[in-house]
């Protein structure tokens, strides 16, 4: 809380997903691999693909009119609009674009990019907006279309990704704030083990001026590393929001985390004593959606009616940057 005692509450949640089911069996097909290697090593069973029709901003605002029509908000209410996204279809922001699809137009809109951790980060920034007094209605969207960014040529790593869009509202409270901590994580140092970058070579432009021209290339990642970095830091920044909140692990009513690997979810939770029916999963229809992984996860429990308000959910993202980052919230005004 701050000093005016403004906090957050999460008073909606949304999500999409592209119709099109690419299965491991299909996978196949593409690479040389089998379902039972991916589900066995991921727990990954399917993910759902864009086709060229859609774009990232028409899955973003799919997400996130669902979301406002939950919270039963109009969207001339919402004043910031924050996008994660690593797969903008504009690099210079889809965050305005969605406002004018969704008729937000009093809002200020802008992407965020944090990889996986993106969602995470981006609920941060609107917590400190509304604590701060600045704003009182936000809408945080996490989206990706990593399926146009994978190399599908790569069995190591174009097994785990799939495409969606998920969105939550945030709104201003003077009765108790639902965010009840927050800890973001970036190392630099590991930013080659996960990576969707700019390649440039050198084009000659005027005189001797000469520019880099290029483009991007496909994810390039390495697993063991992104495996170990992940079950080593989530559980180690999950004891530190707990802390910051002062609650115990057997407070948490609900984990959910980056949907990446099953095996991350499982050994995390096995590290933090967290038994099984408390971590949310819903990774084996989807695979990895990047930013969406969490507002997706939160939006399917929440609609089955799992979650339930007074829930306490420990949310963790991690990704490529690497950065890391958990948070905790509690369901319901
Ligand atoms: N199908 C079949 N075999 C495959 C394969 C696939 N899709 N991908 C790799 N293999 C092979 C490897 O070539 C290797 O063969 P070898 O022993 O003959 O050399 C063997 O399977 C084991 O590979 P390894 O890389 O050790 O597997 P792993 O158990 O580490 O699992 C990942 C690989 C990618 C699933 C795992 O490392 C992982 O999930 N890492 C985290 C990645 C992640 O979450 N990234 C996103 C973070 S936001």
């Amino acid at each position: 809380m701050t000093q005016a005692g403004v906090g957050l509450k999460i008073i909606g949640c949304g999500s999409a997903t592209p119709t099109q089911i690419l299965t491991n069996e299909q996978l196949s097909q593409i690479v040389d691999t089998s379902d039972e290697w991916i589900t066995t090593r991921t727990g990954i069973s399917q993910r759902r693909i864009a086709d060229a029709s859609q774009s990232l901003t028409s899955l973003a605002a799919k997400a996130a009119q669902a979301a406002l029509s939950k919270a039963q908000i109009s969207p001339e209410a919402i004043d910031l609009i924050i996008l994660a996204t690593s797969t903008t279809d504009d690099l210079f922001g889809s965050a305005s674009k969605i406002q004018t699809l969704i008729g937000a137009n009093r809002a200020v809109a802008f992407d965020l990019t944090a990889a996986c951790s993106g969602f995470v980060f981006a609920l941060n920034v609107a917590a400190s907006f509304i604590r701060s007094g600045t704003y009182e209605n936000i809408l945080v969207i996490g989206a990706d279309i990593l399926s146009r960014w994978v190399d599908w040529s790569d069995r190591t790593s174009c097994i785990l990704f799939g495409d969606g869009a998920g969105a939550v509202v945030c709104q201003a409270t003077k009765q108790g704030d639902r965010f009840l901590a927050c800890e973001l994580y970036s190392d630099g140092c590991q930013n080659n083990c996960l990576n969707l970058s700019y390649q440039s070579e050198s084009y000659p432009l005027v005189d001797s001026l000469e520019i880099g021209k290029g483009h991007f290339h496909p994810i390039t990642m390495n697993g063991k590393e992104v495996y170990r970095f992940a079950i080593a830091k989530v559980p180690e920044v999950i004891e530190k929001v707990l802390f910051k909140a002062n609650l115990k692990v057997e407070e948490i009513d609900w984990l959910l985390l980056h949907q990446a690997n099953q095996r991350i979810l499982d050994a995390v939770a096995e590290k933090l004593n967290i038994p099984p029916e408390k971590v949310i999963s819903n990774l084996k229809k989807y695979g990895n959606t990047s930013a969406a992984s969490i507002p997706l996860a939160l939006d399917e429990n929440i609609r089955l009616n799992k979650i339930k308000p007074g829930d306490v959910i420990v949310l963790a993202g991690f990704g490529a940057g690497l950065t890391w980052g958990a948070a905790i919230i509690q369901w319901g005004e």
